[in-house]
């Protein structure tokens, strides 16, 4: 009997931590995905078309967008645009089948010392001098990418890389289009819903926190019922 109820609580509390967990990742959408939809929504109201994300884009930005790390000063980043790199480098670490590799068109790099949510990202990172308003409005963009990336402490990474090539042919992904998991940041247009864009390290302390108080009720439970 004892036994049955112990079982019991510890389902129950398993059951709370899965569902905060859930709660969590059902806050925090795709920063990178969310930043695709203000490009286009500001494209829509300038009777622009809506750019395709690309998947394969996105990983390369946050490719690039990593490899600036340590760059960062006073909100400005400096760091070397090499094609090379990209076809070299990016490509292969992203799983971009190379044949596929199409035209980069043109790219938004920014850095801020801390965290910005998608909607002030837009405003103060990707638009914010006139090569990057030309760049966003230029109609023959087809496709984009953004990657994200930063650690909790800052500072944080944005990039946004487009495309004039036409939409599926470029920059097509490995393995029916899941390509190669990214452990840092995320980027758009990826199947990862809960991507925070902050460091793993981050979340995963986050999510060590839940668990370490839902094994302390468990065990002072046990102790009381018995
Ligand atoms: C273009 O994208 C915006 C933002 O995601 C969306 O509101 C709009 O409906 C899209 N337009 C078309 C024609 O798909
Ligand atoms: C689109 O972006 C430009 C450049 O930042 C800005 O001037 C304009 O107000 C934006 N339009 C909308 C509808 O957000
Ligand atoms: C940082 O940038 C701000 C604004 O652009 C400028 O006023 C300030 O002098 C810069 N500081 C350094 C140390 O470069
Ligand atoms: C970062 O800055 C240093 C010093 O300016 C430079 O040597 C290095 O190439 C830069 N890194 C990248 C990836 O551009
Ligand atoms: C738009 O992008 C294309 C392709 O990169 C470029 O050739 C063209 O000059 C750009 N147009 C404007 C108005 O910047
Ligand atoms: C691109 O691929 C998606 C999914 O694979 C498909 O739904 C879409 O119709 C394709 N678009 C074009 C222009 O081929």
């Amino acid at each position: 009997m004892e036994m049955k109820k112990l079982r019991l609580l510890r389902l129950l509390f398993e059951l709370i931590f899965s569902f905060s967990a859930l709660a969590d990742a059902a806050t925090h959408g795709n920063p990178a995905n969310e930043l695709v939809q203000m490009i286009n929504f500001n494209r829509s109201s300038h009777r622009l078309s809506n750019l395709t994300t690309s998947p394969g884009l996105g990983c390369m930005a946050l490719q690039y967008a990593e490899s600036c790390k340590g760059n960062c000063s006073n909100n400005t980043v400096h760091c070397r645009w090499n094609e090379d790199d990209f076809t070299e480098v990016f490509a292969p670490n992203c799983g971009v089948e190379l044949p596929t590799f199409g035209t980069l068109s043109g790219h938004i790099l920014s850095c801020r010392s801390k965290y910005l949510k998608p909607s002030l990202a837009f405003d103060q990172v990707v638009v914010n001098d006139k090569k990057a308003i030309s760049l966003v409005s230029n109609k023959s963009l087809i496709d984009v990418g953004v990657g994200i990336v930063g650690d909790h402490k800052g500072p944080f990474f944005w990039c946004v890389l487009f495309s004039t090539d036409k939409v599926n042919s470029t920059f097509v992904l490995e393995g029916h289009g899941e390509g190669i998991k990214q452990r840092k940041g995320c980027f758009s247009g990826s199947s990862s819903h809960s991507s925070s864009c902050t460091s793993n390290a981050h979340r995963n302390h986050k999510l060590s926190q839940k668990y370490v108080m839902a094994v302390i009720c468990i065990y002072i439970l046990q102790h009381w019922i018995t």
